[in-house]
Formats: C-alpha cells, structure tokens, sequence
C-alpha cells in the first residue's frame, strides 16, 4: 500500500510543523491537517504568515511553499479522514484536572472521541497513527473503540511518538535523531502497516535511523526520553543550589561534568526551572502509570524531578524578595521574557507564570517584556491560575511592546527565557534609567558577571556562588 492521502486530526504545536515537513518531503501525498478550532485554522490560513499559530523558525517558509498545494488546513474533519488512507492523531493530551488520577494522569478524551469520529466516518480500512504522546497501552483502547464501533472497516494502529522541541521543530523534524515506530509485530498486517508509515518517512530521514518496536515500548519510550531530560535539568538545578551555598559555578561544573562523554553535554544548562507543555505533564503521567501498578518507589523517584523544579522555581522568587530587603510590595519588577524557552511563542508551563504569581502575590508590580508573546496570552496563564481576579492582574502586571519601557523605573529586572536579544540590549543605558541599587537576576545565565557589575548592577546568576 503506497500513502496518497494523509489526515492529521489536531493541527496544534505538533501537529502543524510535523505535517508542513511531510507535505514539504512527499510532494506526491495530500496532507490535511484538521482541527476543531475554527480561530486555529484560520490562522494557519492566513495570508500573513506573521500570524501563523505557532512561531517556529523557519515554518512560515514551508507552509509558504506547500500550502495550497499539498498541504490544507481543514476544520471538516469528517471529509479530511473518509478521504485518507492515514489518519495522524496529534491532539492534545494533557494532565486530567477532574476525577479519578486528577492532577497526575493523562486525560485521554479527546483521543477518544477521535477514535469514535475514525470509526464513524470511515468506509475504508486506514492505518491510524498515535503522534500525541499517551500513556503505555493506549493503542489497545483505541483499537478496542475502533474495532467495535466502525462498520467491518480494519484498521491497523501505530505508535509513532514527536521528539521535537519546541523552538528548534523544523530542524528535529528535517533531521531527526531517530524516528520511532511501534506497531503490532505479531501479524503479518501490523508489519505491512509499520512499513507503510516507514516508506512516509524514508523520503527523508535515513533508513538506519528509522526504529521499529512494539506498539507497547514505542509508548512508553516517548514517556521514558521526556522523564529523562527532565530529570537532567531538575539534577543541574539541585546542583545549581549547592553552588550557591558553597560559592563554586554551575557552568563550570556542568562543563566539567559534560566532558564525560557518558554524562554527556547536553541539557545541563541550570535555569529557572523547565517549563514546556510536556515534560511535567508526562513525568505525572508514568508516575500514576508506576503508582497504579503499585510501584510505589518507581513513581516517588521520578515524581522527585517535578517537586525540585517546582522548588527552583520558589527559589528564584524568594532571592528577588529577599535581595530586594526582604519587600517587594509597590516595587517594579521587569521581566523579560514568558515564554517557556526562547524561540517559541509558546507558554505553557513557562517558569515566568509561576515566579510572576509569587511576585504579585507579594504586591511587586510586574513589567513584562517577550518578543513574541501576546499580551492576551500572559493574562491568561495567570487567570488560569486563578490567584487574582483578571482586574487586578492587569492593574499589577503591564505588558510592554519596548523591552526599555519595561525596564525603565525599575528595581529590579528578572531574565525568564533565554532569547537572544536580551545579551545584545544596551545595558548602560537601561542601568540608567532604573532605581538604585538596580539588582539583575538572571535566571537563564545568559549575561557577563562581571560586565553588569562593571556597569553598577547588583548582579545574581542562578547556580553561581559567591566567591
Ligand atoms: P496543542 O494543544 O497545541 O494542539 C492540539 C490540537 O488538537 C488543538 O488545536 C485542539 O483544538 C485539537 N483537538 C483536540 N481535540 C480535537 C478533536 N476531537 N478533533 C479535532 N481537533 C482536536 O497540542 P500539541 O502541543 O500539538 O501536542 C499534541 C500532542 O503531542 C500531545 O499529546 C503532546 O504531549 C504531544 N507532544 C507535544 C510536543 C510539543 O513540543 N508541544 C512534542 C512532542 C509531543
Ligand atoms: C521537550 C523534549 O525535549 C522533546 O523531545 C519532546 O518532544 C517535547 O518536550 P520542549 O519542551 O519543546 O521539548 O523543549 P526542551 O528543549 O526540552 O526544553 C524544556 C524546558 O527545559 C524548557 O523550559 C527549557 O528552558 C528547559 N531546559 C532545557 C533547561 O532549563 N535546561 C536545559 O539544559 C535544557
């Protein structure tokens, strides 16, 4: 069976990117990425590809050169998947907030309506794909929907898990480590079906990096590669706190320890905590897949990545009351950037919503300055924490389109994401127009200790000690 037609259901963070590259890598299949979200598909229609939903370097080129031509997007759900021999679902999966497992499970509605929607449109046999991550034996419940609900149509399920990050998508996706894609290995037709989807694939991506397991470990590895780079960065951060105390630098020591090339270099950068839709979301989920097997010491260890970063976190925004004589109630306070790392305009999980919170909740008023994140989108995360009403979020929290309006008058200002732009800033003239001393707390490590105190801040880097 050769692939004509693929339907992607879900056209979000993953959705989006991963389909614009197929479409870019197999001129000869259809894609068409549907969504039930008129406002969504309408940006990713939109002629200014400035306002594409998601900001991704170098997405709005592909979706420029496929779009309209072998890439659609479609909020007709049921025409896009009766149409398709592959059906992509890459909806969003995230930790239930009701019920039983609330706070810690995957809520895994929206995966199952969309197999009832599969089963009830389609009229012929399809392969369908999981590309959202979801707990270990989820293929089971979608095949037991599909095969019980649909009309004799047989369907083939896969697991083929995203590893993109955010930021750096387009090139995870044009370049991939590995492409991991589990199926039922026990029959002949679960074989032609992984097969199926790895021809998709070597348009691309070599052949040696292609991998194929079972449905059941293909799941559980995308969960596994997550808790463990999460776990990286809660480990460099509990080390970033022992610096601190004993005056060494956690960039060196991250050097230091990189250089074992076992240990590795990668994902050592201490900060101020890990945000992202993803790595708590999915470090919740294999501790309640542990907890209801009744390992209790397996989910204790990996549920211990989440309470340190919620620890750093905290941390950071007791220095700056601390530092700031141990008051910040009518202090401003700039922030430059919310969003969750730099390069991307999303910010789900960002570190800066929480440090925000504990800062108005200490009565600071807060400055916020992000390239890319609109102004409606940080109200929202902190309504949605529901601390304050709307109302007094807005009378306590500005959001500038200046980073120099944001700073100015300040007494303190917080580096929250890591975007470039930030080091190139004009850093005479902003200690210039602040309130002194003018403290800077930077919680990515991106600025020069000793250019900033040449300049006259009260400088303090996450992980670096006083020598
Ligand atoms: P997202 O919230 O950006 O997008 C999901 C989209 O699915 C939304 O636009 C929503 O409207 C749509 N949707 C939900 N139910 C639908 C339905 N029944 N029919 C049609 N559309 C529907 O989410 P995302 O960040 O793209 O993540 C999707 C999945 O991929 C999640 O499981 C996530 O864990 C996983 N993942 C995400 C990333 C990432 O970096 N964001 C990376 C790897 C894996
Ligand atoms: C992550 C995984 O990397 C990716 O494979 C998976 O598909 C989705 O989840 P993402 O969340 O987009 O990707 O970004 P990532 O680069 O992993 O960063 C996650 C968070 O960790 C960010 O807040 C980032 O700033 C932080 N981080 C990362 C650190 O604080 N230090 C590091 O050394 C690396």
């Amino acid at each position: 069976m050769q692939i004509k037609s693929i339907c992607c259901i879900g056209a979000g963070y993953v959705g989006g990117p991963t389909m614009a590259v197929i479409a870019k890598k197999c001129p000869e299949i259809q894609v068409t990425v549907v969504d039930i979200n008129q406002t969504r598909i309408d940006a990713w229609n939109d002629n200014n590809l400035n306002n594409l939903p998601v900001f991704e370097p170098g997405l709005a080129d592909i979706v420029n050169e496929v779009r309209g031509k072998n890439l659609h997007f479609s909020i007709e759900v049921d025409k896009a998947i009766e149409k398709a021999d592959m059906i992509f679902i890459s909806v969003n999966t995230p930790t239930k907030t009701y019920g039983k497992g609330k706070g810690m499970a995957a809520d895994l509605k929206y995966i199952e309506l969309c197999a009832r929607q599969i089963a009830k449109v389609a009229k012929s046999d399809k392969i369908v794909v999981e590309k959202s991550t979801l707990p270990v034996r989820t293929a089971e419940a979608i095949k037991s929907i599909l095969d019980n609900t649909s009309n004799g149509v047989e369907f083939q399920i896969l697991s083929n898990p995203e590893f993109l990050a955010e930021g750096t998508a387009i090139q995870d996706l044009l370049n991939p480590d590995r492409v991991l894609i589990g199926g039922d290995t026990s029959t002949i037709e679960g074989k032609q079906a992984i097969e199926v989807l790895v021809e998709v694939y070597k348009n691309w991506v070599p052949k040696e990096k292609i991998l194929t397991t079972k449905v059941w470990s293909s799941e559980l590895s995308k969960l596994t590669a997550n808790a463990f780079l999460a776990q990286r960065v809660s480990s460099i951060n509990a080390m970033s706190e022992i610096c601190e105390k004993t005056g060494a630098d956690v960039q060196e020591v991250s050097k230091a320890i990189g250089m074992d090339s076992r240990i590795g270099s990668k994902f050592l950068n201490a900060s101020v905590g890990f945000g992202g839709s993803c790595f708590q979301k999915d470090i919740l989920n294999l501790v309640y897949i542990a907890k209801s097997y009744g390992l209790n010491e397996v989910a204790d260890y990996w549920e211990q990545v989440i309470i340190m970063n919620e620890h750093q976190k905290d941390r950071f925004s007791d220095n700056i009351v601390s530092t700031l004589y141990n008051t910040v109630s009518g202090k401003k306070i700039a922030f430059l950037g919310w969003a969750f790392k730099k390069n991307t305009n999303d910010t789900r999980e960002s570190a800066a919503i929480k440090v925000a919170d504990n800062l108005l909740n200490e009565q600071a008023f807060v400055a916020v300055y992000d390239p890319k994140v609109k102004t409606k989108q940080i109200y929202q995360d902190l309504d949605y924490l529901g601390s304050r009403s709307l109302e007094e979020n807005k009378k306590y929290l500005e959001v500038f389109e200046n980073p120099y309006d944001a700073m100015k008058d300040t007494h303190g200002i917080a580096i929250l994401t890591e975007w470039d732009e930030f080091k190139e800033y004009d850093w005479e003239k902003i200690y210039h127009k602040m309130k002194k001393p003018a403290f800077l707390f930077d919680g990515r490590g991106i600025m020069n200790k000793k250019k900033m105190e040449k300049i006259g801040f009260v400088y303090y880097k996450i992980g670096l000690g006083d020598s």
